[in-house]
């Protein structure tokens, strides 16, 4: 029988994790599973990084004043309308968002707190 893991304190997890204690305002999920890849989600996923980091905005190692998380996941069920773009903690789902869109959503979603309504197919909350 395995010995219990030992579950470290959130003071320790915070030090493994630095991500924990910094203020992120914003996190944005770009579905890269394979529909929307089909579709050009890993173009997307590029688009907002690249504008991320040039306007200063994007948390990673590099730029631990970020205050943007920006990362890929799995399918969310928007397989047939895809790409599709997550924000959090809104609760914002686009679809068939393209490269282009990128710095509107960025303009007025992620800096203007003004989802880009003509792209968003579902609200959570
Ligand atoms: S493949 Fe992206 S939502 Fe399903």
């Amino acid at each position: 029988m395995d010995s219990p893991r030992s579950i470290s304190s959130p003071e320790q997890d915070a030090i493994l994790a630095p991500v924990i204690g910094h203020d992120l305002k914003r996190q944005v999920l770009v579905c890269t599973s394979k529909s929307c890849t089909a579709n050009g989600s890993e173009a997307v996923l590029e688009a907002f990084r690249a504008q991320l980091i040039e306007e200063n905005l994007l948390y990673c190692k590099k730029n631990l004043e970020g205050d943007v998380q920006c990362s890929h996941c799995g399918s969310v069920g928007f397989c047939a309308i895809g790409p599709a773009v997550l924000v959090y903690p809104d609760g914002i789902w686009y679809a068939h968002v393209t490269p282009a869109d990128v710095p509107e959503i960025i303009e007025s979603h992620l800096k203007g707190g003004v989802p880009v309504e003509r792209l968003v197919r579902k609200r959570l909350g």
